[in-house]
Protein backbone atom coordinates (compact mmCIF):
# COMPACT_ATOMS: atom_id res chain seq x y z
CA UNK A 1 0.00 0.00 0.00
CA UNK A 2 1.52 3.25 -0.80
CA UNK A 3 1.65 5.85 1.30
CA UNK A 4 0.29 9.47 0.84
CA UNK A 5 2.15 12.31 -1.01
CA UNK A 6 1.85 14.82 -3.16
CA UNK A 7 1.41 12.30 -5.84
CA UNK A 8 -1.94 10.75 -6.88
CA UNK A 9 -0.97 7.29 -6.03
CA UNK A 10 -4.43 6.23 -4.61
CA UNK A 11 -6.35 3.97 -7.29
CA UNK A 12 -9.95 4.14 -6.52
CA UNK A 13 -12.74 2.15 -7.61
CA UNK A 14 -16.53 3.24 -7.22
CA UNK A 15 -19.60 1.05 -7.69
CA UNK A 16 -22.99 2.39 -9.02
CA UNK A 17 -26.48 1.67 -9.67
CA UNK A 18 -28.01 4.67 -11.39
CA UNK A 19 -27.91 8.30 -11.32
CA UNK A 20 -23.94 8.74 -10.36
CA UNK A 21 -24.16 11.95 -9.07
CA UNK A 22 -21.78 11.30 -6.47
CA UNK A 23 -19.95 9.16 -9.05
CA UNK A 24 -19.14 12.71 -11.57
CA UNK A 25 -18.27 14.32 -8.03
CA UNK A 26 -15.39 12.64 -7.26
CA UNK A 27 -14.19 11.96 -10.34
CA UNK A 28 -14.24 16.04 -10.89
CA UNK A 29 -12.34 15.98 -7.18
CA UNK A 30 -10.09 13.99 -8.31
CA UNK A 31 -8.74 16.16 -11.09
CA UNK A 32 -7.83 18.61 -8.78
CA UNK A 33 -4.72 19.78 -8.08
CA UNK A 34 -3.90 18.66 -4.86
CA UNK A 35 -5.82 15.36 -5.09
CA UNK A 36 -4.23 12.37 -3.93
CA UNK A 37 -6.25 9.68 -5.84
CA UNK A 38 -7.61 8.67 -9.71
CA UNK A 39 -10.46 7.18 -10.07
CA UNK A 40 -9.59 4.10 -12.17
CA UNK A 41 -12.77 1.79 -12.51
CA UNK A 42 -16.57 2.37 -11.88
CA UNK A 43 -17.96 -1.31 -11.36
CA UNK A 44 -22.15 -1.34 -11.97
CA UNK A 45 -24.32 -3.72 -11.43
CA UNK A 46 -26.90 -2.21 -13.69
CA UNK A 47 -25.96 -1.94 -17.49
CA UNK A 48 -28.55 0.88 -18.00
CA UNK A 49 -27.20 2.82 -14.58
CA UNK A 50 -26.79 7.17 -15.96
CA UNK A 51 -23.70 7.69 -14.49
CA UNK A 52 -21.96 5.24 -16.41
CA UNK A 53 -21.98 7.89 -19.48
CA UNK A 54 -19.79 10.20 -17.05
CA UNK A 55 -16.75 6.85 -17.55
CA UNK A 56 -17.44 7.48 -21.42
CA UNK A 57 -16.66 10.97 -20.87
CA UNK A 58 -14.11 10.77 -18.56
CA UNK A 59 -12.17 7.82 -19.89
CA UNK A 60 -12.64 5.58 -16.91
CA UNK A 61 -12.76 2.08 -17.24
CA UNK A 62 -15.90 0.18 -16.49
CA UNK A 63 -17.25 -2.99 -15.86
CA UNK A 64 -20.64 -4.20 -15.66
CA UNK A 65 -21.82 -7.33 -13.51
CA UNK A 66 -24.78 -8.90 -13.89
CA UNK A 67 -25.62 -10.11 -10.29
CA UNK A 68 -26.91 -13.47 -11.48
CA UNK A 69 -25.30 -15.34 -9.22
CA UNK A 70 -23.83 -13.44 -6.22
CA UNK A 71 -20.21 -15.43 -5.72
CA UNK A 72 -18.93 -15.27 -9.36
CA UNK A 73 -20.17 -11.70 -9.77
CA UNK A 74 -17.65 -10.66 -6.41
CA UNK A 75 -15.04 -12.97 -7.85
CA UNK A 76 -15.34 -11.16 -10.91
CA UNK A 77 -15.14 -8.00 -9.16
CA UNK A 78 -12.56 -9.06 -6.55
CA UNK A 79 -10.47 -9.93 -9.69
CA UNK A 80 -11.34 -6.71 -11.49
CA UNK A 81 -10.25 -4.89 -8.54
CA UNK A 82 -6.85 -6.79 -8.24
CA UNK A 83 -6.14 -6.33 -12.05
CA UNK A 84 -6.78 -2.38 -11.75
CA UNK A 85 -4.38 -2.25 -8.38
CA UNK A 86 -7.64 -0.67 -6.55
CA UNK A 87 -6.89 0.27 -3.30
CA UNK A 88 -10.04 2.06 -2.03
CA UNK A 89 -13.95 1.19 -3.04
CA UNK A 90 -16.08 4.03 -2.63
CA UNK A 91 -19.65 3.01 -2.73
CA UNK A 92 -22.09 5.94 -4.36
CA UNK A 93 -25.49 5.08 -4.68
CA UNK A 94 -24.84 1.44 -5.45
CA UNK A 95 -27.96 -1.18 -4.87
CA UNK A 96 -26.15 -4.58 -4.22
CA UNK A 97 -25.09 -5.43 -0.76
CA UNK A 98 -21.43 -7.20 -0.39
CA UNK A 99 -21.32 -10.36 1.48
CA UNK A 100 -18.77 -10.57 4.77
CA UNK A 101 -16.61 -13.05 2.45
CA UNK A 102 -15.67 -9.67 0.18
CA UNK A 103 -15.71 -7.39 2.70
CA UNK A 104 -12.95 -9.55 4.62
CA UNK A 105 -10.84 -9.42 1.58
CA UNK A 106 -10.56 -5.42 1.02
CA UNK A 107 -10.92 -4.77 4.96
CA UNK A 108 -11.14 -1.31 6.31
CA UNK A 109 -10.78 -0.34 2.51
CA UNK A 110 -14.89 0.10 1.34
CA UNK A 111 -16.54 3.17 2.22
CA UNK A 112 -19.95 4.44 1.85
CA UNK A 113 -22.43 7.37 1.92
CA UNK A 114 -25.69 6.99 3.14
CA UNK A 115 -28.28 10.15 3.37
CA UNK A 116 -29.12 9.48 6.80
CA UNK A 117 -28.13 10.51 10.58
CA UNK A 118 -26.40 6.75 11.15
CA UNK A 119 -27.16 4.98 13.21
CA UNK A 120 -30.50 6.38 12.43
CA UNK A 121 -32.29 5.39 8.97
CA UNK A 122 -30.39 2.74 8.11
CA UNK A 123 -31.23 1.07 4.28
CA UNK A 124 -33.87 1.77 2.07
CA UNK A 125 -36.89 4.90 1.43
CA UNK A 126 -34.99 6.96 4.13
CA UNK A 127 -36.50 10.71 3.66
CA UNK A 128 -39.69 8.93 4.04
CA UNK A 129 -39.06 7.75 6.86
CA UNK A 130 -37.20 10.57 8.13
CA UNK A 131 -40.07 12.90 7.56
CA UNK A 132 -43.10 10.16 8.69
CA UNK A 133 -41.13 10.56 12.17
CA UNK A 134 -41.61 14.69 11.87
CA UNK A 135 -37.85 14.93 12.30
CA UNK A 136 -36.02 18.40 12.78
CA UNK A 137 -33.11 17.14 11.30
CA UNK A 138 -31.47 14.43 8.90
CA UNK A 139 -27.94 14.40 6.81
CA UNK A 140 -25.76 12.48 5.52
CA UNK A 141 -22.80 10.19 6.48
CA UNK A 142 -19.92 8.75 4.97
CA UNK A 143 -18.73 5.25 6.76
CA UNK A 144 -16.35 2.43 6.35
CA UNK A 145 -18.84 -0.76 5.23
CA UNK A 146 -18.84 -3.67 7.34
CA UNK A 147 -20.75 -7.02 7.31
CA UNK A 148 -24.17 -5.26 8.41
CA UNK A 149 -25.84 -2.96 6.20
CA UNK A 150 -24.95 0.93 7.07
CA UNK A 151 -23.53 0.00 10.38
CA UNK A 152 -19.65 0.50 9.83
CA UNK A 153 -17.52 3.05 11.99
CA UNK A 154 -18.90 6.55 10.94
CA UNK A 155 -16.02 8.63 8.95
CA UNK A 156 -18.00 11.95 8.92
CA UNK A 157 -21.27 13.05 9.30
CA UNK A 158 -23.31 16.37 8.31
CA UNK A 159 -26.25 17.60 10.07
CA UNK A 160 -29.11 18.92 7.67
CA UNK A 161 -32.12 20.73 8.95
CA UNK A 162 -35.83 19.72 7.95
CA UNK A 163 -38.16 22.74 6.59
CA UNK A 164 -41.84 22.45 7.71
CA UNK A 165 -42.80 22.19 3.88
CA UNK A 166 -40.14 19.47 2.38
CA UNK A 167 -41.12 16.49 0.72
CA UNK A 168 -39.02 13.34 0.16
CA UNK A 169 -37.80 14.40 -2.77
CA UNK A 170 -36.75 18.38 -1.80
CA UNK A 171 -35.20 16.94 1.38
CA UNK A 172 -33.34 14.31 -1.17
CA UNK A 173 -32.16 17.14 -2.99
CA UNK A 174 -30.93 19.18 -0.75
CA UNK A 175 -29.40 16.20 1.53
CA UNK A 176 -27.18 14.76 -2.48
CA UNK A 177 -25.67 18.61 -1.82
CA UNK A 178 -24.18 17.81 1.31
CA UNK A 179 -23.07 14.36 0.12
CA UNK A 180 -21.35 15.78 -2.45
CA UNK A 181 -19.32 18.45 0.04
CA UNK A 182 -18.85 15.35 2.34
CA UNK A 183 -17.68 12.36 0.09
CA UNK A 184 -14.57 13.79 -1.38
CA UNK A 185 -13.72 15.07 2.12
CA UNK A 186 -14.34 12.19 3.87
CA UNK A 187 -12.48 10.39 1.29
CA UNK A 188 -9.59 12.46 1.98
CA UNK A 189 -9.50 11.67 5.36
CA UNK A 190 -9.49 8.08 4.65
CA UNK A 191 -6.67 8.52 2.30
CA UNK A 192 -4.23 10.13 4.76
CA UNK A 193 -5.00 7.41 7.65
CA UNK A 194 -3.50 4.92 5.00
C1 LIG B 1 -27.31 8.93 -2.61
O1 LIG B 1 -28.32 9.59 -1.93
C2 LIG B 1 -26.52 8.06 -1.68
O2 LIG B 1 -26.42 8.58 -0.38
C3 LIG B 1 -27.33 6.79 -1.65
O3 LIG B 1 -27.79 6.64 -2.97
C4 LIG B 1 -27.86 7.91 -3.61
C5 LIG B 1 -27.05 7.81 -4.85
O4 LIG B 1 -27.15 8.95 -5.64
N1 LIG B 1 -26.56 5.68 -1.15
P1 LIG B 1 -26.20 9.15 -6.90
O5 LIG B 1 -26.37 7.92 -7.79
O6 LIG B 1 -24.80 9.29 -6.41
O7 LIG B 1 -26.71 10.39 -7.55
Amino acid sequence: MPKSTGIKNFNIAVFISGTGSNFINLIEHSLKKDSKYKIKLVISNNLNAKGLKYAKKYKIKKKIINYKDIINSEKNILNELDKNNIQIVCLAGFMKILTANFIKKFKGKIINIHPSLLPKYKGLNTHQRVLDNNENYSGCTVHYVNSKLDAGKIILQKKVKIFKNDTSEKLSKRILKHEHLLYPIALKKVISSL
